[in-house]
């Protein structure tokens, strides 16, 4: 799965919280007592049995998607209370590796299914890094990764280490991306009417020699060689331990362009989010994974949408970043309620 993919899901789990962690000494994997609905054994030929791979079930039609990690021996189960009878299809994530068959599974009423699953080394590794992953792979000192730590803001560094751009090229696009606000990314592209603040303007001169450098170490990180990547990749350990025994839950969103942000629970166990970068607050029932969105009415044409920011129950508020006023949203309702002046930076 890649970085950028996570963004539009969104880990939960929060209506059934006893189900996400289990606490030491009762580990998920020694559980006899509550039935099963699905296990199985992760072996590769390289490793044998693999701890730490995350084991995935998503039912056919469904937006919900329920994970497991496998112990020391290798061994994953997913609680029946999880897993609804019907038609699933497992999927991984081990970095490194990738799973043999199509994953596809039965899970029959009051039944263990089994299904022991076997994974070949991936021939696509550049596909599977997290964006820390390839900060670690990076040749060159701490300064210059320091440099270009932030073009790992709105996407996956993949772009850039894929990308045959020379360091003539990479001048012009980092000058485009400095264009983009922060809640812009590669689905949905938004310019920023003026230049980001912070730290005062700086002279065009010095704003070119910093691009320069920048784009020279950039060249160095992508195929622009023509001999391939020319820097072992790294990779993060799996979780292993304790970290193996926990239960995730992840909801689809309605589209791939929904970044959730600032999500809270409410004291009805509804999850709400703000979509950055779209005008849209929406709620989701992680019971059901009914999600119910509402548009909020856009403000300033032209401009970048607005940030939003969900409060608990009473006030749910759009906030403008400064753009001259802020929505309120009432508790339980499905309307834009009321505009309030702009709220000091206090508020916000
Ligand atoms: C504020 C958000 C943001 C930041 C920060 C950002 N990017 Fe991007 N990047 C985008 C968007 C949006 C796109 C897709 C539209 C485009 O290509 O202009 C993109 C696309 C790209 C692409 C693929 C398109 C191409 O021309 O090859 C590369 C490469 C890239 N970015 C490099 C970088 C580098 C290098 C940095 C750091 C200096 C960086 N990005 C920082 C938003 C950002």
């Amino acid at each position: 799965m890649s970085p950028r993919r996570l963004l539009w899901m969104f880990v939960a789990g929060l209506g059934a919280p006893a189900m996400l962690m289990h606490p030491p000494g009762s580990p998920l994997h020694a559980q006899s007592t509550s039935p099963v609905a699905l296990r199985g054994h992760v072996s590769s030929a390289e490793e044998r049995s693999m701890e730490g791979v995350i084991v995935t079930a998503k039912k056919t039609g469904s937006t919900i998607a329920t994970s497991v990690v496998s112990s020391a021996s290798g061994e994953f189960q997913f609680p029946a209370a999880r897993l609804e009878p019907g038609s699933y299809t497992l999927r991984v994530r081990a970095v490194g590796y990738d799973l043999t068959s199509r994953g596809l599974v039965a899970i029959e009423p009051g039944r263990t299914t089994v299904a022991d699953l076997t994974l070949d080394k991936t021939k696509n590794l550049t596909t599977q890094l997290t964006n820390a992953e390839w900060l670690a792979s990076f040749p060159g000192t701490e300064a210059q990764k320091a440099d270009i730590r932030g073009c790992a803001h709105c996407h996956s560094l993949e772009l850039i280490t894929r990308s045959r751009h020379t360091a003539d090229e990479f001048v012009k696009i980092v000058e485009r991306m400095s264009g983009y606000p922060p809640l812009a990314f590669p689905l949905m592209p938004q310019r920023t009417p003026s230049p980001r603040i912070g730290g005062g303007e700086i002279p065009r001169d010095r704003q070119l020699q910093i691009w320069q450098r920048q784009a020279e170490y950039l060249a160095t990180l992508n195929l622009s060689g023509g001999n391939g990547l020319t820097y072992p990749l790294k990779t993060e350990p799996r979780p292993a331990g304790a970290a193996t025994h926990v239960v995730y839950t992840t909801y689809d969103l309605p589209k791939p362009t929904r970044q959730p942000h600032d999500v809270i629970v409410d004291s009805h166990g509804i999850v709400w989010y703000a979509s950055f970068g779209e005008q849209i607050l929406g709620k989701l029932d992680p019971r059901t994974g009914k999600v119910t969105e509402y548009e909020i009415p856009i403000l300033k044409p032209g401009a970048p949408m607005v940030r939003l920011w969900p409060f608990h129950e009473w006030k749910r508020i759009q906030s403008p970043c400064g753009r001259g006023s802020a929505t309120m949203f009432g508790p339980g309702c499905a309307q834009v309620m009321q505009r309030l002046p702009e709220p000091s930076s206090a508020e916000m």
